[in-house]
């Protein structure tokens, strides 16, 4: 086993060494751009977490953990423009340094590269990992339209939300950690445990995601606060607070989500993110962030692996609940 900074910099390095800008410039600088501009790196790290975890080698899983990163950052290009979101990791979006048109080629792009590092793999393996690479990346594209539709629906149910999230951002970290238990070889039954395990993390990431949007620094969030009320999100702080508020509270709370609202959208921001604190939806959120990380956690019990390793996907969850970016 390594350290998660060491995974990262596995990741790094391998991602540099495949990832050359080529010609045209037009179609593969942006890709450079915001593969350059880092984030997390959550996921490809997960996946090859969780090879070594069941026994395998990192560098086993270093092709299919560029494929996730790949399709992760071609979605976050696609998302902005969906979203009109200026910021990115603190620097201009794609189609904000670019355009509309850059963005959906190079994003199409990088979806269509992502597939060809799963060609090093054998026969047997490279059928399971496509497969579950291709059933999740329709599961996420189904939320995204999930998540636009709520947009413009008035009522959502915050089962239906669940359901969003789990689609447009779970089902992602479940997969990239399932690669990694497929890499190593290891039973359908751990496959299948470490999926569920990275699912309900990743219900509980997302859900941190939309606390951040509205309650993050925005001197260190790398992403525009209050994007998510400005683009009349159904966010869990919203259904939380619809949930929450008095007659007049939820009247204010429609009025701004709605096309009567004639607030600038800074004053639009400033108003709804009081009404959250006022219906005490931040806090609501938060319990349902840690209640989501024990689930999480709570399935890391049935998996049969050492103390150690289930202490640093523990460490990993914990960690997550208290990100600020
Ligand atoms: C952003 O994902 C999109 C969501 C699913 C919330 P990350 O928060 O993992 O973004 P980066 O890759 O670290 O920038
Ligand atoms: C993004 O959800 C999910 C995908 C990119 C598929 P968000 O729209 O909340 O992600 P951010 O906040 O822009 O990173
Ligand atoms: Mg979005
Ligand atoms: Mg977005
Ligand atoms: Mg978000």
């Amino acid at each position: 086993m390594h350290t998660l900074p060491e995974y990262h910099k596995f990741f790094s390095d391998f991602l540099k060494d495949n990832i050359q800008p080529k010609s045209p410039t037009t179609l593969y600088e942006p890709i450079s751009y915001i593969l350059q501009l880092g984030g997390k790196r959550l996921r490809p790290v997960l996946t090859l977490l969780t090879t070594e975890i069941f026994g395998g080698a990192y560098k086993q899983a270093l092709p299919a953990a560029l494929a996730i990163e790949l399709f992760h950052n071609f979605s976050l290009i696609h998302d902005d423009i969906m979203d009109a979101a200026p910021l990115r990791r603190g620097k201009p979006t794609v189609h904000k340094k670019w355009n509309v048109n850059t963005g959906i080629l190079s994003g199409d792009s990088m979806l269509i590269e992502s597939y060809r590092f799963f060609e090093v793999y054998d026969s047997d393996i490279f059928l399971k990992l496509v497969s579950l690479f291709s059933k999740t990346a329709l599961e996420v594209c189904e939320g995204q339209q999930l998540d636009m539709d709520f947009e413009d629906q008035k009522e959502v149910a915050i089962e239906d939300y669940l359901h969003m999230i789990e689609y447009k951002t779970a089902v992602l970290v479940g997969a990239a950690m399932q690669m990694g238990a497929l890499v190593a070889g290891s039973s359908n039954q751990n496959q299948e445990a470490v999926y569920n395990f990275g699912r309900y993390l990743g219900i509980a990431f997302q859900l941190q995601d939309d606390y951040l949007d509205t309650f993050g620094d925005p001197k260190t969030f790398g992403k525009q606060v209050g994007g998510d009320i400005i683009e009349n999100k159904k966010t869990y702080l919203y259904l939380s607070a619809i949930q929450n508020s008095t007659t007049e509270q939820k009247a204010e709370l429609l009025h701004y989500f709605s096309t009567e609202n004639l607030l600038s959208p800074v004053e639009k921001v400033r108003k709804v993110s009081s009404l959250y604190q006022e219906t005490e939806a931040d806090k609501v959120t938060r319990t349902a962030i840690e209640n989501y990380t024990d689930k999480a956690f709570s399935i890391l019990d049935t998996i049969s692996i050492s103390k150690d390793k289930k202490e640093m996907l523990y460490n990993f969850g914990r960690d997550l609940m208290d990100r600020k970016v």
